[in-house]
């Protein structure tokens, strides 16, 4: 499903290298195995697939039923780890254009990730005469961003609907205790999802908070979690030769040993632009503390060889970079014949887009590889829920895994909550001075 490719690392880490972090490796891999219901230990995404319960899933996919026949538009609030996973798997498996094309389910936009009042205006807008369902997600319940869009929106939802209605259009994904979200909620009486204490903002995808969007979208969530739960399965051992997302973390850690301090993940398929994203959260905020970390970068190729294509091959050579591929063939575009050849493409007539991206894949690894940056490649089957779900789990494992290996604490953000306390500051908020 998900088969990593070493192929293009032969000049410049050896097997004995990677072999070297066996028993490391087996250490952190039973730490992170040992997860307790302590909502400190933010580990509760380690067995979240297999433990998802089936009343859940009928729950989500329900409500997603409800959304899709009641809703043209569907608005889901949230930043950072309450976003990005719901925006990346709904682009994995339709692409961003699908919002135009899509027929039986509602438009979906996401607000809230940002505090440009023009943005939200120009939404505002697109839900003026549709119907609209609306989905707020915060795990602390007290995000600013998220809860001035979702003040915005309860305002236009209450005018648009009368309260009792919109009350029956807001959903709420948030914290199963605590957070002044979760208070409004209970006293609005809104539908609520709950995301486990101990899972944190970018490891919580599989839960509603990435899973209800992707259901509405149209996206099967059991397929996703069937696959997240081979995942589990496939990378409970620590042994290096058979698991594939630990060798990952170990090859990063040499590589950055080496100088490399930027990863860039790159694709060929333009669908795959927000997981990068997702994948960049993940990595930035687990990783980038105590003055270490690989700084996340990502390019989607072909486009970002004409901007970032240069520097990759002849800037400073810190980077590696991760490519994910797929053989399976999305579209079936040939290039069209011309009597006249005027654009003297006749060379590619026939050809099909695929078979020309993929040898864009092969020119680029060899030439990047030739300019010396090491290439990860990350093979996946397709672009289906199930390969969705096996490559998250893949990464968020991978994830903890490198950042123990590099010696810092992969599930805290102290960073992030240093500048939330400075807006408030700055905001006068009461309480901070
Ligand atoms: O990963 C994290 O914990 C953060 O990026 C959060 O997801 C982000 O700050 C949003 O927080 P919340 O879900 O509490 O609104």
């Amino acid at each position: 499903m998900v088969n990593l490719n070493e192929n293009y690392l032969k000049n410049f880490i050896s097997s004995e290298e990677i072999e070297k972090f066996q028993s490391k490796v087996n250490e952190i891999n039973s730490e992170i195995n040992y997860c307790s219901e302590n909502e400190n230990d933010f580990k509760g995404w380690v067995t979240l697939p297999s433990k998802f319960s089936k009343d859940d899933v009928k729950k989500i996919n329900e409500a997603a039923e409800f959304i899709k026949n009641n809703a043209d538009v569907f608005i889901v609030i949230g930043i950072g780890g309450s976003y990005l996973g719901a925006k990346a798997s709904i682009d994995f498996l339709h692409s961003e254009n699908y919002n135009y094309l899509r027929k039986n389910t509602p438009k979906i936009f996401f607000v809230g990730n940002n505090i440009s009042s023009g943005y939200i205006e120009e939404i505002l807008e697109i839900c003026k005469d549709k119907d609209v369902c609306v989905n707020v997600i915060s795990k602390s319940g007290g995000t600013m961003e998220t809860a001035i869009a979702f003040r915005i929106f309860k305002k236009f939802m209450e005018e648009k609907y009368g309260k009792k209605e919109a009350g029956k259009r807001i959903f709420c994904t948030t914290d199963k205790s605590k957070g002044t979200l979760l208070k409004l909620a209970k006293k609005e009486g809104y539908k609520r999802f709950e995301i486990p204490d101990n899972v944190g903002g970018r490891y919580s995808v599989l839960t509603a908070v990435g899973l209800l969007p992707a259901a509405v979208s149209g996206g099967n969530i059991e397929d996703i979690l069937k696959g997240a739960i081979r995942a589990e399965k496939d990378f409970l051992q620590a042994d290096l030769k058979k698991n594939s997302c630990y060798r990952y973390a170990v090859i990063r850690n040499i590589l950055y040993n080496k100088g490399k301090s930027v990863e860039i993940i790159a694709g060929y398929e333009p669908r795959l632009d927000m997981f990068f994203e997702w994948w960049k959260q993940l990595f930035a905020e687990s990783e980038g503390k105590n003055e270490k970390g690989i700084f996340p970068s990502s390019a989607v190729f072909s486009g970002d060889l004409h901007s970032l294509g240069q520097f990759i091959q002849q800037g400073s050579r810190i980077i590696f970079e991760t490519v994910i591929k797929s053989d399976c063939k999305l579209g079936k575009l040939t290039i069209p014949e011309s009597k006249e050849n005027l654009d003297e493409l006749n060379y590619l007539q026939g050809k099909s887009l695929n078979y020309i991206n993929k040898k864009a894949f092969e020119a680029t690894i060899n030439a990047h590889t030739d300019g010396g940056v090491p290439n990860i490649l990350i093979d996946i089957k397709d672009f289906s829920e199930e390969t969705l779900g096996y490559l998250i789990y893949f990464f968020e494992k991978a994830c903890a895994m490198s950042g123990y290996l590099m010696g810092v604490n992969p599930f805290n953000q102290p960073g992030v909550e240093n500048y939330k306390k400075k807006m408030f500051t700055l905001l006068e908020k009461p309480g901070y001075n």
